[in-house]
């Protein structure tokens, strides 16, 4: 299978979560064994190429994709965690949603100081999620070798600010006027 090949299991649903939103639903592809094997796969081998040491994943939906690349590259997993939820002193960051914040953690202790980490999600959008991850993760002693989605919707200008950042980005799948 080709990335062309998985975009016809990605799901459009006009008008969701608001009237005039084209939402691209990633379910309906982990719904297809073989095409979410072949997603997995051809981000597992991204990660090598980029010689990803650890993979972090940011809840829900990167912990789905995140999980199961990792454990395909035998790697470890860091789960970037939203708040309340993690057991033992954190590192959070709060970041900008279009109506108020919200905030991610991390246990420091998952991050080996300096190792090359992936950062993985399902979907880049505006990207306020995945750099205030990228920060979480430095500020936890983490290098962030990329991010790595599985769909980017580059009209919202996600993959720009996070290049911005200093964040090498990249997506199996992209979706221009979305
Ligand atoms: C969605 C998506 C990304 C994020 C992208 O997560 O999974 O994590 O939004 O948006 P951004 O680039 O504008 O920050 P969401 O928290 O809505 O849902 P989830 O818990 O199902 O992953
Ligand atoms: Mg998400």
């Amino acid at each position: 299978m080709t990335p062309e090949d998985l975009k016809p299991l990605v799901r459009t649903i006009p008008d969701f979560p608001k009237p005039g939103i084209l939402f691209r639903d990633v379910t309906t592809l982990m719904g297809h064994g073989e095409g979410f094997a072949a997603a997995v796969g051809m981000m597992a081998d991204k990660v090598q190429a980029c010689e990803g040491q650890a993979i972090a994943g940011i809840e829900a939906r990167g912990f789905i994709f995140g999980a199961a690349i990792a454990a395909k590259l035998a790697m470890p997993f860091i789960p970037v965690r939203k708040p309340g939820k993690l057991p033992v002193p954190v590192l959070a960051i709060d970041y900008a949603l279009e109506y108020g914040t919200d905030t991610l953690e991390v246990d420091p202790g998952a991050v080996v100081d300096g190792s090359r980490i992936v950062l993985i999600d399902d979907l880049l959008a505006t990207g306020g999620t995945a750099l205030a991850a990228c920060e979480l993760l430095r500020r936890a002693g983490g290098v962030v070798a990329e991010a790595l989605f599985l769909v980017d919707l580059p009209d919202l200008g996600g993959a720009e600010r996070l290049r911005r950042a200093g964040v090498a980005v990249e997506a199996l799948l992209d979706y221009p006027g979305h």
